[in-house]
């Protein structure tokens, strides 16, 4: 058994240690769970790197979410049973075999989901879910525009928004991701750039855009501002370009575009447990797919995070702690 540990902040591959681990065993209230998948996110880097707004304390298991399976459970715990197929809660260091975790903790999804899917419910599909609902109200055949569209959480995004009758506008930053939105249901795929407000006006018939969700900052979020209609709004929920958000005075000042922000953790701690785990029942059980880059095994770490950190990755680089090496 072994696991990914951090001592201090710093470039992941510097800074990440694999430990062997020893054989954990339940408390009364507690669960053991063996880790099936965890997939390597960008909060994950941040967290590791020390550049996101919550730092664990040190030294910390990294991995900010994951699927596993429950092996063993303590005298007084009814939540759960061995066997039970459970995500682990948010940031608490997915990237090992075996964990012990508060029963209360963990939320059990069906059993026949597939486990490198499930692994990545609690932090993309349900701010993609989340998103949806918290800013307007969508009515079928309303327009939405998003980037990044080809990301984890726009995947997420083209999939419910088609669920609720809404239509897609998704912008990409590399031209060939067009096909994999596509092939989720998207509507209308563009290549960011600085024609895309004119571009989208075109393809959109004068439909409303009401609302924007930018996981990309700089310029594109600008952009998206500038498809809306007069009183949309956009959402800000994180800024894969690393640069600031620019949202110009025309959007905001003209047509009173409302600027929000969205952070999944002001929700979940807004929410009962019970919510939060109602909800991701549901999504397990919706079928949703996110395109997976890889599956390493944990001792494979390395390779894993380089792959991650790759520019040109296509999805999700996922950890699979219980694969043999
Ligand atoms: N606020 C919240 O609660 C919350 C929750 C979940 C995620 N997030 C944040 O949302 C963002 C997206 O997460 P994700 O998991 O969807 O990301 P992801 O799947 O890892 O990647 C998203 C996409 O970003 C684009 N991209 C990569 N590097 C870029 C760059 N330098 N400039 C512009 N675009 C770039 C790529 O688009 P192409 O494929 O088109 O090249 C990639 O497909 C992250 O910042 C994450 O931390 C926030």
């Amino acid at each position: 058994m072994q696991g990914l540990v951090y001592a201090a902040h710093g470039a992941p591959l510097d800074v990440l240690e694999r430990v062997e681990l020893q054989p954990v065993s339940a408390t009364p209230r507690h669960v053991v769970v063996e880790v099936l998948a965890t997939p390597i996110d960008p909060m994950d880097l941040l967290l590791i790197r020390g550049h996101y707004p919550l730092r664990a304390t040190l030294p910390a298991f990294a991995g900010a979410e994951g699927c596993g399976r429950v092996v063993s459970v303590g005298d007084a715990v009814v939540e759960v049973s061995v066997g039970d197929l459970v995500l682990l809660p948010v940031r608490v260091g997915a990237w090992r075999s075996q964990l012990v975790v508060a029963a209360e903790d963990v939320c059990r999804v069906p059993g026949n989901v597939d486990p490198v899917q499930a692994s990545m419910l609690r932090v993309n599909p349900i701010t993609a879910d989340v998103m949806l609902d918290a800013f307007v109200t969508l009515r079928p055949g309303d327009w939405l525009i998003q980037s990044p569209g080809a990301g984890s959480v726009g995947q997420f995004v083209v999939q419910l928004a088609r669920q609720r009758g809404v239509q897609t506008i998704s912008i990409v930053r590399r031209a060939q991701r067009a096909a994999l939105v596509r092939s989720l249901g998207g509507e209308l795929v563009f290549e960011d750039g600085p024609d895309l407000v004119r571009q989208v006006r075109g393809e959109t018939g004068g439909g409303a855009v009401v609302l924007a969700l930018d996981g990309t900052g700089g310029e594109t979020a600008g952009r998206l501002a500038s498809c809306l209609e007069p009183g949309g709004t956009l959402v800000s929920y994180g800024a894969m370009s690393r640069r600031p958000t620019q949202v110009g005075v025309d959007a905001l000042v003209f047509r009173d575009v409302r600027h929000r922000g969205f952070w999944l953790r002001n929700w979940t701690t807004a929410n009962r447990p019970e919510i939060v785990h109602e909800r991701l029942n549901s999504l397990a059980r919706l079928s949703l797919r996110g395109e997976i880059a890889a599956e390493y095994a944990l001792s494979d770490w390395r390779e894993a995070l380089q792959h991650a950190q790759r520019p040109d990755r296509c999805g999700r680089v996922v950890l699979r702690p219980s694969f043999a090496r």
